[in-house]
């Protein structure tokens, strides 16, 4: 009895011993202290090499945290469509794993086509669930660099032409990732407009076109969006690289905004330990040795932020206080991430992100023509539906550079049209054929082009409707990173083969697959007219719904497509303006970018920034204010009523584009200022309200450096595209 006593009285002393430890333990690993406190005290316990260690790669797409103590290991994984699959730990190579076949979501070009932020909201919590699951704890995504010219390889990944859509659209999407205990990581920062000479060009730009167009949507994700990370770009901004750049992170990202979040490397983009330690860079990502050079393994010591950063710190040549700020940002994100016990598990492939996947597909297809109602093509009008192009097949998710993707399922468009109208109604030939998915060089295509074409033209002989999917790919000079396109034109002689279809028959509509516009020669000639997207797993299915008229078309283009290339701004100005001398590159277009180039330079687009039909109608009322006057903190008030009269449900997105009537300094024709996309039932009418805050229509005073809003008059006008207002009403701003 007495050795039971004992015994008992033993183990519980024991067990309110280790009690005491539970409630002992470290204000870093406790939730309930506030994370700054966690931070302080999480940085008062590492040492100086395990400072070091955390500032770099430790693998390909981790960095090692601090093991001693707990702190876990930081992983990230591309991509801005879905999640990669894995990546081996020291090469690009993948890792072979089998239970990493993720959604793929659409690319961002048709999530910005579809005008809907809330869309984008869904689609940022759908990819951060994926995310999550995958254990990631930072998804390198969005992409919000702006589409300048329609050449640039990685516009396919952005948000197009306008910051006022890029900043919209890319909030939500944070917002939705970041809420599954996941960092996005927005990219790339900044003026990564071009993939040529991408590592190295050095861009000259005013601070009005800067701070108009190219850093709002930064700016945005961080003020509205909270994001925690932040993608250094490859190229140079007035001499320095943008990656460790004392104006654009110091002074502006971590000063003018208060962004409290970590600054990473793209790939290889630190070029120098000490601009790294001081000017903003907190992680430093690549490959081997400086990122760039495969010159060896295992090679991350030799990173800028590594041990030639130890050194300098020991010889005291760097300030010890600069690489404690990055290692309370880093820490930061692990509270917010890996080391908050209360983040969601995630979800993975599942059906439900495979329906948002389809659901944003359709809202971003653009119908552009829609002859004698060609689209849509109804089931019961016709017995022979011919379908041409190497895009109603080729699998699209693959290549392009670090969006590549490992699905478990991608529809064709030929797939998709097969379930819709059964396989006896639908013919296919390939018509043209491309090389093999290759982006970091150009692959011939192996294919016969005279058979293909032969075959094409005896085909579509009896068809009674054609339709042919062209446009561009993810191979190397097409959609793809790295390296730009090399014309505007469609390429594998798209467009030779389209006007010899038309010969034959002339009842054939188009659907451009691509992330960028492209000059269309047969245009006149075709009935319909498409521009869809590299529209994820789910493709085929939203491609046949829309054309079939389950779906009622909504997008919207959210770029400007030129007539010709020369009618682009960027390119207006020749080499030094786009692509560069290969040292520098002047953006002598400054702030008339897209629209605002076709609309001072009175150029048509051959289809303008936000145009888009629908297969009904819609009646524009006209729009009011609610005042005749406003100060500097009030809200405009506009209203206008919306009228579907066609026989059809849809949703058409109303555009609020801003002129200032006599502005100091030069403005834009109208910039976009606000847009809606109404739904309405057949025959319904709805009165929609865009509220303006009065701030939004400043312009930035590059001189005072600061925004301003002069007293002046201001014409609203409600517009169904960049190119078509329908009404406007103008106000005083005191
Ligand atoms: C690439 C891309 C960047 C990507 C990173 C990792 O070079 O520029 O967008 O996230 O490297 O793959």
């Amino acid at each position: 009895m007495k050795k039971v006593f004992i015994c008992g009285l033993s183990s519980i002393l024991v067990l309110l011993q280790t009690n005491a430890q539970i409630t002992s333990v470290p204000v870093y690993l406790d939730d309930s202290k506030p994370i700054e406190m966690r931070v302080e005290d999480a940085l008062s316990r590492i040492t100086l090499e395990e400072k070091i260690a955390m500032i770099h790669a430790q693998s390909k797409f981790s960095t090692p945290g601090v093991p001693r103590l707990g702190i876990p290991e930081i992983g990230m994984s591309d991509g801005p469509h879905g999640v990669n699959k894995e990546i081996d730990w020291d090469s690009w190579n993948s890792a072979g794993w089998t239970n990493d076949s993720c959604t793929a979501f659409p690319a961002l070009t048709c999530l910005a086509a579809t005008f809907n932020p809330e869309l984008s909201a869904i689609y940022g919590n759908a990819i951060g669930e994926e995310a999550r699951f995958r254990k990631k704890d930072i998804l390198l995504a969005p992409g919000v660099n702006i589409y300048r010219m329609p050449l640039n390889g990685r516009n396919f990944e952005y948000f197009g032409e306008d910051p006022h859509l890029a900043s919209q659209m890319v909030v939500p999407y944070i917002k939705g990732v970041q809420q599954n205990g996941v960092s996005a990581c927005m990219k790339h920062f900044a003026l990564n407009n071009q993939e040529k000479w991408r590592g190295h060009i050095d861009v000259e730009i005013s601070d009005r076109a800067l701070y108009e167009i190219y850093l709002p949507a930064f700016k945005a994700g961080v003020q509205e969006g909270g994001v925690w990370a932040i993608m250094g770009s490859y190229n140079k901004y007035r001499g320095q690289h943008c990656s460790h750049h004392k104006r654009l992170i110091n002074e502006i990202l971590k000063g003018e905004w208060g962004f409290d979040g970590i600054v990473v490397s793209d790939w290889g983009s630190a070029h120098d330990t000490r601009e790294a330690a001081l000017y903003g860079l907190d992680v430093e990502m690549g490959t081997y040795t400086n990122g760039l050079t495969l010159s060896k393994n295992f090679a991350y010591n030799d990173y800028f932020l590594a041990q030639p950063y130890l050194e300098m710190l020991e010889k005291g040549e760097l300030p010890q206080a600069t690489l404690d700020d990055k290692i309370r940002r880093i820490l930061r994100l692990n509270f917010r991430t890996n080391m908050n016990r209360n983040r969601p598990y995630g979800s993975f492939a599942t059906k439900e992100h495979a329906d948002v996947s389809r659901k944003i597909a359709e809202e971003g297809i653009v119908l552009l023509k829609n002859t004698n109602d060609f689209f849509p093509v109804h089931k019961e009008r016709y017995k022979k539906i011919v379908v041409i192009g190497e895009n109603a097949i080729r699998p699209l998710l693959v290549g392009g550079g670090s969006s590549d993707l490992k699905v478990k399922k991608e529809v064709s468009p030929l797939e998709g049209l097969i379930n819709q109208y059964g396989a006896d109604k639908i013919s296919y030939t390939m018509g043209y054929g491309s090389g093999p998915p290759a982006y970091d060089r150009v692959i011939p295509s192996p294919y016969n082009a005279d058979s293909l074409k032969r075959e094409a033209l005896l085909l579509v002989k009896d068809a009674d409707v054609v339709l042919f999917f062209g446009g561009l790919n993810k191979n190397n000079q097409q959609d793809s990173e790295s390296a730009d396109r090399i014309t505007y034109d469609l390429p594998f002689g798209q467009n030779e083969l389209i006007e010899d279809l038309l010969k034959v028959n002339k009842n054939l509509g188009v659907i451009l697959i691509s992330g960028n516009g492209v000059a269309m020669p047969w245009l006149d000639k075709v009935q319909g007219l498409m521009q869809s997207w590299y529209l994820g797993s789910e493709a085929g299915t939203a491609t046949a719904n829309v054309i079939a008229g389950n779906v009622n078309p909504s997008g919207k283009l959210p770029f400007s497509i030129p007539q010709k290339l020369e009618d682009n701004g960027a390119i207006a100005f020749g080499t030094i303006s786009y692509p560069g001398d290969s040292i520098r590159q002047i953006y002598k277009e400054d702030i008339f970018v897209g629209y605002r180039w076709h609309d001072i330079k009175k150029i048509p687009a051959l289809f303008p920034f936000g145009y888009g039909l629908s297969y009904t109608t819609f009646d524009y009322g006209k729009i009011s204010a609610d005042k005749k006057e406003y100060s500097i903190d009030d809200i405009i008030k506009l209203s206008f009523t919306l009228t579907n009269k066609g026989n059809l449900d849809g949703a058409e997105t109303v555009q609020i584009y801003v002129t200032q009537n006599n502005p100091s300094l030069v403005r834009p024709t109208k910039e976009l200022k606000g847009f809606q996309k109404v739904f309405l039932k057949a025959g319904e009418s709805k009165t929609t309200e865009i509220s303006i805050p009065v701030k939004t229509i400043a312009f930035f005073d590059d001189k005072a450096h600061e925004w301003v809003v002069e007293p002046d008059k201001f014409t609203f006008h409600c517009a169904t595209s960049s190119a078509d207002i329908r009404s406007s009403v103008t106000v005083n701003v005191k």
